[in-house]
């Protein structure tokens, strides 16, 4: 049975900041943040998204389309979570009408929990083909005004649908794992920014892309010459650049020249979101498959990297047809209608972030009509609506 994406929704807020102009009041060459880092602009929450709205206005991107008694599960992945106990998947699943059948619940491993979500939203449709699963990830990438993270930070969200005979991907069996309890990025339930160990969280992953990378092809009897593509993590893109380059290391011209191609065609979208954490892998997925000119049954390899840290190598085969599940005109249109902001006015919007919000307070959205935003904690409970 054929296990794997069906559908996949984005959600980024309506207001950015250009590389250039926050590389200027850093007195910082542009270039090191336009080719150094690789990132051309990012996304600003400002106090009225969060991970719990994104995550509600992602899905909305294709819920329509889906015939949504048959969801059995949803996941949300996220790092940036609302609360200590409640999971974000129920506001979602209130805010989207489902069936209270629905098993719901909230994962966590830094930028591995949509990945977490995926693999067993996967297991559960393998077992139960007639239902599907919606699987979230959602985030809010935070590091601190001057900062050396502070141009890898973004926000937004990515909502893909599990089913059986999907009209995208095809998951393949198996994957490769690979895990240790160590100390490169995290953020203590003290502090709303995270801390870094920036250099090392790079080595890091590069050196867990090799082993898991390296330890797949030999379990698959797979080479590299025949993946069509390899999408990563992209917490920023010269990140995946790095890891790409080693996975073409000593291959053909051939190879080379399309890999290298897929991956510029994977970039596009989160070059301009920056870091969305749990999300990021599967826009940059996104961005492939609408910028790649890829065919049916090409083989895709897919890098998830958690920090602390987790990674997995799998693979997907892509769907006859699958464009026309996609959007790429109105994905376009999120990054394209967002409003510039300032670097004033990003870091009123950022310091506005750090402080809790005020209990019986209300707040108003400037998103469009039909999104969904944070309204304020009424007697303490987070209000959620639609615009
Ligand atoms: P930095 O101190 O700005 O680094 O921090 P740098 O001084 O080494 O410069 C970066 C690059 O710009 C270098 O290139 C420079 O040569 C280049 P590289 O050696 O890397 O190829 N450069 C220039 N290029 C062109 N023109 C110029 C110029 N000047 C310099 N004029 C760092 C960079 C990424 C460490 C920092 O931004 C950071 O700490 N970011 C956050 C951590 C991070 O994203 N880590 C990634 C791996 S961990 C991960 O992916 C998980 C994560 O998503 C979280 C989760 O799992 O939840 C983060």
């Amino acid at each position: 049975m054929k296990v794997g994406i069906d559908q996949i929704g984005y959600f980024t807020p309506n207001k950015y900041v250009d590389m250039v102009d926050l590389a200027h009041a850093r007195n910082q060459d542009p270039n090191k943040f336009l080719i150094g880092i690789g990132q051309k602009k990012m996304s600003v929450a400002d106090p009225t998204q969060d991970a719990v709205s994104m995550g509600i206005n992602a899905t909305l991107r294709y819920i329509d389309k889906i015939d949504q008694s048959k969801v059995g599960l949803l996941i949300f992945g996220t790092e940036s979570s609302v609360d200590q106990s409640k999971s974000g998947s129920l506001f979602v699943k209130s805010a989207l009408k489902l069936d209270p059948a629905v098993r719901a619940f909230e994962v966590k491993e830094a930028c591995f929990g949509l990945t977490a979500g995926l693999m067993i939203a996967q297991d559960f449709v393998r077992l139960h083909p007639d239902q599907t699963a919606i699987v979230i990830g959602s985030d809010i990438a935070r590091y601190g005004i001057n900062t050396a993270g502070e141009v890898t930070q973004g926000a937004g969200s990515v909502s893909l649908l599990v089913s059986s005979n999907p009209r995208i991907l095809e998951l393949n069996e198996g994957h490769s794992a690979y895990s240790e309890d160590i100390n490169d990025f995290w953020r203590p339930n003290y502090s709303k920014t995270a801390k870094v160990d920036g250099k090392y969280s790079t080595q890091v992953y590069l050196d867990f892309f090799k082993h898991t990378f390296s330890d797949y092809k030999r379990q698959k009897g797979l080479e590299t010459k025949d993946f069509a593509a390899i999408a990563y993590h992209l917490p920023f893109t010269k990140m995946g650049l790095k890891a790409n380059r080693l996975a073409i290391e000593g291959v053909d011209e051939e190879t080379n020249a399309r890999l290298m191609d897929s991956f510029t065609a994977s970039k596009e979208l989160n070059a301009n979101v920056g870091n969305i954490y749990t999300g990021s892998l599967y826009l940059s997925l996104l961005s492939l498959l609408e910028n790649g000119g890829l065919k049916a049954g090409d083989l895709i390899g897919l890098f998830s990297y958690g920090s602390g840290a987790m990674a997995e190598f799998y693979s997907a085969n892509v769907v006859e047809g699958y464009e026309n599940e996609l959007d790429k005109a109105a994905d376009e249109a999120l990054l394209d209608k967002r409003r510039k902001l300032s670097v004033p006015e990003y870091e009123k919007i950022f310091s506005a972030s750090l402080v809790d919000p005020q209990n019986n307070v209300e707040l108003t959205s400037d998103e469009k009509k039909g999104r969904y935003y944070f309204a304020g904690i009424c007697d303490d409970i987070r209000q959620y609506r639609v615009k």
